[in-house]
C-alpha cells in the first residue's frame, strides 16, 4: 500500500502527523475509502487522492478524532469566565467580545462557550462565537445542536437540566444558546482560513496540536498568534501546554486551566489573573528521553513487572519528575498532575513527564485523555515500554483488543531490545 505518500498528503493537507494516531489507523481508513469509491489497487487510489480534493476530504473524515464533550476540563470555563468578569469586561466597556473555538468538533465546546456568556449575563449581540473544525460532518453535526449522553461527562452536570430539552434518548439545546455560535467547516492550516480574519479575544485550541509534528505545532502557533488579540487568551489542551514553551506566552497560573496570555502585555496592563508566572523560558526543543524514570507505585500491578530504566541524576527535570511521582504515589493526583503541566510548559513535550501525567488522567477516569498523553510520550520515545504496556491496558480496558494487541507486540519488542541492549 502506498501509506508513506498517503500519510504526506494528510501532513500537508491538515497537519496530521501519522505517529500521533497510528499508521494502522489511516491504513484502516484508505482502506473503507477504496472500497467505497471501487477502487482496488492503492497506487490508483493515491492517485486518486492526488488529482482530487473531495477525495483527501473524504479520507480526512475518517482519520479525524472527534472525541469531546460539554465542559472538557471544567477548570478553563471556570478560568474564563472570571477572567471575563474581573478583566475583560471592565476594561473594555461595550466593545464586543470575540470568542474562537478550533477545532470544535461536534460544538460541545463552542456551545460551552456560549453558555458560560449566557451565565455571566451577556446578551447575545454583545460576543460573536465563531467554531471551527476541518469536518465537514462534525460541522454539520454542531448545527443539530442534538447530543447523545456521551457528550456529558464528569460531576458537573447542573447545565445540562438548564440548557437541554431531553427527548427520546437526546439532549436538545436550548435555542437561544445554538443561536450564540457560528459555525464553519475550516483548517487552521489553510492560508485562506486566518488571511483578513479578525483576531479573537478568547481561542479554545485544544487537542489538535497533539496531532502535528513540532514544526506543524510552531507554523499553527505563527497563526493562532496572528489570531489573538494583543491582550486576547489562548487555551490549549493539557498535553500542548509545552508547544508554547519560549513562545512569548506566559501561563495564566490558574489551576489547569492551561490558559496563556502574552508576556509582552504593555508595563502597567492589568493581567488576567492575580497570580503571574514567571516568563515561559525557551529550553531544548528536540524532546529528550529522561533515562531515570520514576515509577508510581499506584499503577497496575501487571505493570510493575515491566524493569525501570537505569538511572541518571544528571537529566534535567528529574527532581521534580520525581517530586511529581511521590506526590501521585501519596494520592496528591492533582498537585501531582499540576507538576506535571509545569514541566511540559518549561521543557517542552517530555516523555517522562507526559508518561505520568497519562498514568494521572487513567486514574481519574480520563482514558481518552491518557490514551493521548500517552501515544504522545511513545511518539517522543519509542522505546517507552511503560507507556506502551499502560496503552495496552487503557485500549484493552476499552474492548480494543487488536490495538492492545499490537501495543503489547510492539511493547515485547522493546523489551526484547533493551535486554539485547543493557544501558
Ligand atoms: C479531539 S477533537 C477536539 C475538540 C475540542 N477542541 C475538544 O478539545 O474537546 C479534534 C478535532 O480537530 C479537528 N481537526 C483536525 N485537524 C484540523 C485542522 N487542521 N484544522 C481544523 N480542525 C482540525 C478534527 O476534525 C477533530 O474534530
Amino acid at each position: 500500500m502506498q501509506l508513506n505518500r498517503i500519510e504526506q498528503l494528510l501532513k500537508q493537507t491538515m497537519g496530521l502527523n501519522a505517529a500521533s494516531i497510528g499508521s494502522s489507523a489511516i491504513q484502516r481508513a484508505v482502506r473503507e475509502r477504496m472500497r467505497r469509491t471501487h477502487i482496488d489497487d492503492s497506487e490508483r487510489y493515491r492517485q486518486r487522492l492526488e488529482t482530487s480534493p473531495e477525495e483527501i476530504h473524504e479520507l480526512i473524515e475518517l482519520v479525524v478524532i472527534p472525541e469531546t464533550w460539554f465542559f472538557r476540563n471544567w477548570h478553563p470555563f471556570q478560568a474564563l469566565k472570571q477572567h471575563l468578569e474581573r478583566h475583560w469586561l471592565p476594561r473594555h466597556g461595550e466593545r464586543g467580545l470575540r470568542l474562537l473555538s478550533l477545532p470544535c468538533s461536534t460544538g460541545e465546546e463552542p456551545y460551552t462557550l456560549a453558555m458560560v456568556l449566557a451565565d455571566l449575563g451577556l446578551e447575545p449581540g454583545r460576543a460573536e462565537v465563531h467554531g471551527v473544525d476541518i469536518s465537514r460532518r462534525n460541522i454539520d453535526s454542531a448545527r443539530l445542536g442534538i447530543y447523545r449522553q456521551n457528550s456529558f461527562r464528569g460531576d458537573h452536570l447542573e447545565y445540562r437540566d438548564a440548557y437541554f430539552h431531553h427527548a427520546e434518548d437526546r439532549y436538545h439545546l436550548r435555542p437561544d444558546i445554538r443561536e450564540r455560535v457560528r459555525f464553519e467547516q475550516g483548517n487552521l492550516l489553510d492560508p485562506d482560513f486566518s488571511r483578513d480574519r479578525a483576531p479573537y479575544d478568547i481561542i479554545f485550541c485544544r487537542n489538535l496540536l497533539i496531532y502535528f509534528d513540532r514544526p506543524t505545532q510552531d507554523q499553527a502557533v505563527d497563526i493562532l498568534e496572528r489570531l489573538l488579540t494583543r491582550d486576547g487568551l489562548l487555551f490549549v489542551g493539557h498535553a500542548e501546554t509545552g508547544v508554547l514553551a519560549g513562545r512569548g506566552f506566559r501561563s495564566l497560573n490558574l489551576p489547569q486551566s492551561f490558559g496563556f496570555q502574552r508576556e509582552t502585555l504593555m508595563a502597567g496592563e492589568p493581567a488576567p489573573s492575580t497570580a503571574r508566572t514567571r516568563p515561559v523560558r525557551r529550553t531544548r526543543r528536540t524532546p529528550v528521553r529522561p533515562r531515570r524514570q520514576p515509577r508510581p507505585h499506584w499503577i497496575d500491578q501487571k505493570e510493575q513487572a515491566v524493569p525501570a530504566p537505569p538511572q541518571n541524576a544528571a537529566d534535567p527535570g528529574v527532581e521534580q519528575l520525581e517530586q511529581a511521582t511521590r506526590l501521585a504515589d501519596d494520592g496528591h493526583l492533582v498537585e501531582a498532575a499540576e507538576l506535571c503541566e509545569q514541566i511540559l510548559q518549561a521543557q517542552g513535550p517530555q516523555a517522562q513527564a507526559l508518561y505520568l501525567l497519562g498514568l494521572i488522567r487513567d486514574a481519574a477516569g480520563e482514558p481518552e485523555e491518557a490514551e493521548q498523553l500517552l501515544r504522545q510520550a511513545i511518539y517522543l520515545d519509542p522505546a517507552h515500554c511503560p507507556a506502551m504496556l499502560h496503552l495496552a491496558l487503557v485500549l484493552e480496558r476499552r474492548g480494543e483488543a487488536l490495538a492492545a494487541q499490537r501495543m503489547q507486540e510492539r511493547l515485547e519488542r522493546c523489551q526484547q531490545r533493551e535486554a539485547a541492549n543493557p544501558t
